[in-house]
């Protein structure tokens, strides 16, 4: 392995994510060949509870409540922006404006509106390196789908079917929180938890719909406040986003849920295409598993293969463990960082910008869908 040149990363917004970025950064050894270390050596939050996690990390010289320290603070070479959706227009801009370079979370800005001034302060100042985070495609099946599809073994696609679903908002007393009103989490509700992961291969593989469909679900509609008080949750938990897909072998159906509520499912990102010639299909609910479809010799053959833990990224991990969230999580920041050193080599990159923009397009599609109750163009 040659020199790993040394990245200094600050975190703003320690909370769930900032903290798996710590984990992911602690575990960074075990990439067999990577051109960067990071190390994490600012963290800023609003909430000093929220800060004093980081204790227990040596490499953390800052801890702050002022997110401007860390963008006046040149040492850092890279942001982690992973803060609630109503901040990110705001703290996206401040960033690009200092010349930092960024991962940001998704949605990227908390309607389309704000995701349009993101990319378009961006295109001002190419020399900012920003993309977005989805780890969910770096699972090894996730990256089989992917170039399945990509190889063009599919044929004309019939159908194809992106998921991303959740099941703990079953639980009507789970209390309030940011994620769940509109306020600070945007109108797309689930669609901006979950939106940027089930759209990001289908972009990436050029699916990009003309008009969707949207079935909007506001199932839950108040949940417990701080002090038990029934409050307001007014956000969409479920979206089921018919698609149609313009394509040069003929058009499909492409269908996209993001769902809080999908009982049973924890957390299960699913990919399905099928194809006159071939399809494939993967769950991170067999996280092991990718079954493909064939036809051979006239006849229809499935075929079930096990992934083992190779993604993007070797890692001393032995090949034939499970892979699982944090493993993600790793190699979408290797990604990341290896993108931004130039050395990413052809392989899977990270959602970009624009990416990210036209996810939001087909969200504010969406939106208008669920009001006029017909399929609107994208
Ligand atoms: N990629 C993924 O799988 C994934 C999963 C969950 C959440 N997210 C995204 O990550 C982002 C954060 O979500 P989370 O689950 O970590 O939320 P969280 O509520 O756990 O953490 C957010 C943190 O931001 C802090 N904060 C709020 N205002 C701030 C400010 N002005 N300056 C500094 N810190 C501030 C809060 O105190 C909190 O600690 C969101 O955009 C969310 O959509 C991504």
């Amino acid at each position: 392995m040659g020199a790993q040149e040394p990245v200094c990363v600050g975190i703003i917004g320690g909370g769930l994510m900032g903290r798996e970025l710590a984990a992911a950064i602690g575990r960074w050894a075990a990439l067999v060949d990577h051109p960067v270390r990071p190390e994490l050596r600012a963290v800023c939050d609003a909430d000093p509870a929220a800060l004093r996690w980081f204790d227990r990390i040596d490499t953390v010289e800052t801890t702050t409540q002022d997110f401007h320290e860390l963008l006046r603070d040149e040492d850092l070479d890279v942001l982690y922006i992973a803060v609630p959706h109503h901040l990110h227009e705001q703290l996206y801009l401040d960033a690009i404006a200092a010349g930092k370079d960024f991962l940001a979370e998704k949605p990227f800005g908390i309607d389309l509106g704000a995701a349009e001034r993101i990319v378009a302060a961006l295109d001002e100042r190419p020399g900012v390196f920003v993309r977005c985070s989805s780890e969910m495609p770096f699972f090894p099946g996730a990256q089989v789908a992917l170039e399945t599809i990509a190889s063009g073994a599919l044929g004309q696609v019939i159908e194809a079917e992106g998921s991303f679903l959740h099941s703990s908002d079953l639980d009507r007393s789970k209390p309030i929180n940011w994620k769940r009103q509109t306020e600070y989490c945007g109108a797309i509700g689930v669609m901006g938890d979950l939106g940027m992961h089930v759209a990001h291969v289908p972009l990436r593989v050029g699916w990009r719909p003309q008009t969707v469909f949207g079935v909007l679900q506001d199932v839950v509609t108040e949940r417990p406040g701080p002090g038990g008080e029934p409050v307001r949750c007014d956000t969409f938990d479920n979206a089921t986003l018919h698609c149609s897909v313009d394509h040069p072998l003929g058009a499909f159906p492409l269908t996209l849920a993001t769902k809080r509520i999908a009982p049973r499912e924890m957390n299960t990102w699913r990919l399905r295409a099928l194809g006159m010639d071939g399809g494939v299909e993967f769950s991170t609910a067999h996280p092991k598993t990718v079954r493909r479809f064939a036809v051979r010799d006239g006849r229809q053959v499935w075929e079930e293969f096990e992934v083992g833990s190779r993604s993007v990224f070797e890692t001393a991990t032995g090949a034939i463990f499970e892979f699982g969230f944090s493993d993600a999580i790793l190699q979408m920041w290797a990604a990341f960082l290896a993108e931004r050193a130039g050395a990413l080599d052809g392989r899977f990159g990270c959602a970009t910008p624009h990416e990210a923009l036209e996810s939001h397009r087909l969200f504010d599609a969406a939106l208008r869908s669920g009001e006029s109750r017909c399929a609107e163009p994208v």
